[in-house]
């Protein structure tokens, strides 16, 4: 049995225990596109992938900061044990045609030739592979912005999981996931979702019926941007919702949960516990969420608004080990207030 086991490892496709629900854990209200990956890693895995082409190719649509790169990132960290297992290639950077040298390296006899090391290669594929797994993740992000001969490199790697580089040499895409995102159709879709935009009618339909309706937006506005032949090789087209309150506040939750981890973790036997009282919550919720920019913001007040103030009230020394901090919000303040029980105070309480 042991051997068995330490085979699968070495060779890089240990099956990752239940999957789905690892990434449902860590993205909130995107059930159907997470349901739509899974299957492609899980044919990887039973060795059962179709040869000559890539493990899965997909496609995430929808507004921004809804959970699209987080997927990606996530799925690194279950497959890998770390999101930074992701070729992350931003097509932002290759919307002219002469950037593309970037990527593959210049073709020998071209100015630059020697200078350039493609920043797609092999090495750099298998660098983000890991002991667990032996599939790169790749990200192509904000693949609208390509320059057209960036897609057409792509519709050689989607097709025979092939790239040749500018020296002639190939990158073998066999054992790779290529992920594209893209705000495709994204502002047609939050007219859609404003109800003072027009379109108020939204508002009250059932969600089955928004969600056809905002997933034929997004793909309208991919078969406008793309060929048929590249929509074609794409395995899943998955459409991003906007979140609902209900999400957003199950993404705070799970981002206070993460401070109270982070505090225990670095801070030991000086640690101490946090109570976020339900105004305050709301407070946060306002202040990093958005209809414009989805979960976007939270991380960033969560950091400004909790762990800041939190760091400042231990530098101070004003937190014992073992207190316990009463985090409230008082109607008017742009800030949360913070109550300090000493560690005794609160053993007593
Ligand atoms: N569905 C979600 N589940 C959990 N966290 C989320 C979700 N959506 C957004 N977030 C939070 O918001 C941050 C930004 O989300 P993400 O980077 O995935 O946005 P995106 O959909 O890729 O947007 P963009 O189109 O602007 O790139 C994430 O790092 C995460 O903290
Ligand atoms: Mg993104």
């Amino acid at each position: 049995m042991r051997s068995a086991t330490t085979r699968s490892r070495r060779s890089g496709t240990e099956v990752t225990p239940d999957l789905l629900s690892q990434l449902s854990e860590r993205i909130v209200g995107q059930p159907a596109a997470l349901e739509a990956i899974v299957p492609y890693i899980l044919m990887h895995q039973a060795g059962l992938s179709p040869e000559g082409r890539p493990v899965g190719v997909f496609l995430l649509l929808g507004p921004t900061g809804t959970g699209k790169t987080r997927t990606v990132e996530a799925l690194a960290e279950a497959l890998h044990g770390s999101e930074k297992h992701v070729l992350r290639i931003d097509c932002g950077e290759f919307q002219m045609e002469h950037e593309v040298a970037k990527l593959i390296g210049a073709p020998p006899g071209y100015l630059g030739h020697r200078e350039t090391v493609p920043m797609l290669n092999q090495q750099k594929l298998n660098a983000v592979t890991s002991e667990r797994s032996n599939l790169s993740i790749v990200l192509f992000d904000e693949i609208e912005k390509a320059a057209a001969s960036l897609q057409r490199l792509l519709l050689g790697v989607l097709d025979k999981a092939v790239l040749r580089l500018g020296d002639n040499t190939t990158v073998n895409f066999e054992r790779s996931l290529i992920f594209m995102t893209s705000n495709l159709g994204a502002r047609g879709m939050s007219r859609e979702m404003r109800p003072n935009f027009g379109f108020q009618a939204l508002a009250g339909m059932p969600r089955q019926t928004v969600r056809r309706k905002l997933e034929s937006i997004a793909l309208t506005a991919v078969r406008k941007r793309f060929s048929p032949e590249f929509v074609n090789r794409i395995d899943v087209i998955s459409t991003y919702y906007p979140l609902s309150q209900e999400a957003l506040f199950q993404i705070l939750d799970h981002q206070i949960e993460g401070l109270r981890r982070h505090i225990s973790n670095r801070l030991g036997a000086r640690a101490f516990s946090f109570e976020v009282t339900e105004s305050a919550r709301l407070f946060l919720l306002e202040q990093g969420a958005s209809a414009e920019y989805g979960a976007r913001e939270m991380k960033r007040v969560v950091l400004r608004q909790l762990t800041q103030p939190l760091a400042s009230l231990v530098a101070r020394g004003r937190v014992d080990a073992g207190a316990s901090i009463l985090i409230d919000h008082k109607p008017g303040d742009d800030q949360l207030s913070f109550m300090v029980q000493s560690g005794e105070e609160a053993l007593a309480a």
